[in-house]
């Protein structure tokens, strides 16, 4: 482990319901080819040699679980509510490192390049960096009617992915003087932008796709069945 990994720290929001995925579990407790999505989300840091530290960011009432799947070197916390609430928690368990990644276990199949790739811009000095890939449908913006109102640019688009990388202390200070602001935004990078912050991207990668239906489930199990069985 290099000396900067050393510095890093990587929270993996994992407090979520899975609503969309509808399953029997919250998401990241769901299972992908015999193990939970957390476990495969953890194994993805590790590989990356990007953080000296993991923190997990679990529902209350499944710490004992979580720690289970997580094994002994990996800090886990209650979350709350709403993703940023979750966030807090960990950023608040995780001393007092110069960088953080933030990565949703819900990433679970992100190749550790990707992980490495934004560390480096952040080790190299940028505040905050997010992988960005080019959009691929037209979008579209909607009235309460679902009337069309407008059709952005789609070249100046792009689909963000985590893991976010960011300066700790500026993190933590935007979630600390923002708690209401926080529970309305969906990724951290935003609080940057609100905050001034200029947020570099670099380019994601497809496999850091999020599972957030059963669409999303199927295309996994079928990648992890093609590189055969537990291989990331
Ligand atoms: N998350 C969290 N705490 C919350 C909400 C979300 O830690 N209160 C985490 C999720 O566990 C996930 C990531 O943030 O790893 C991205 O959220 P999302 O894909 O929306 O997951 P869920 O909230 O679980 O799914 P849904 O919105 O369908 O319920
Ligand atoms: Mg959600």
């Amino acid at each position: 482990m290099s000396e900067t990994s050393a510095e890093t720290v990587g929270l993996v929001p994992a407090a979520g319901l899975g609503i969309r995925l509808g399953g029997a579990l919250p998401k990241a407790f769901v299972s992908l080819a015999g193990r939970p999505l957390l476990s495969w989300a953890i194994d993805g840091l590790r590989e990356s040699g990007a953080v000296g530290k993991i923190v997990v960011i679990c529902g209350a009432d499944l710490l004992t679980r979580a720690r289970e799947i997580a094994g002994p070197h990996v800090t886990v916390v209650a979350g709350g509510a709403e993703r940023s609430d979750s966030v807090r928690a960990g950023l608040a368990a995780a001393g007092t490192p110069r960088f953080v990644l933030v990565h949703d276990a819900a990433r679970c199949l992100t190749p550790p390049s990707l992980i490495r790739s934004v560390a480096a811009a952040v080790w190299n000095g940028a505040p905050a960096v997010v992988p960005a890939l080019p959009v691929v449908d037209t979008i579209k913006t909607v009235d309460d009617h679902g009337v069309v109102t407008g059709t952005p640019d789609r070249s100046a688009l792009r689909a963000i992915q985590t893991p976010q990388g960011f300066d700790f202390r500026l993190l933590a200070d935007a979630h600390r003087e923002s708690v209401d602001e926080a529970r309305a935004v969906t990724d951290d990078a935003m609080l940057m932008e609100r905050a001034g912050v200029p947020v570099a991207t670099v380019q994601g990668d497809p496999y850091a796709f999020k599972i957030t239906t059963p669409l999303d489930l199927a295309l996994a199990e079928a990648i992890v069945a093609s590189r055969g069985a537990n291989v990331r």
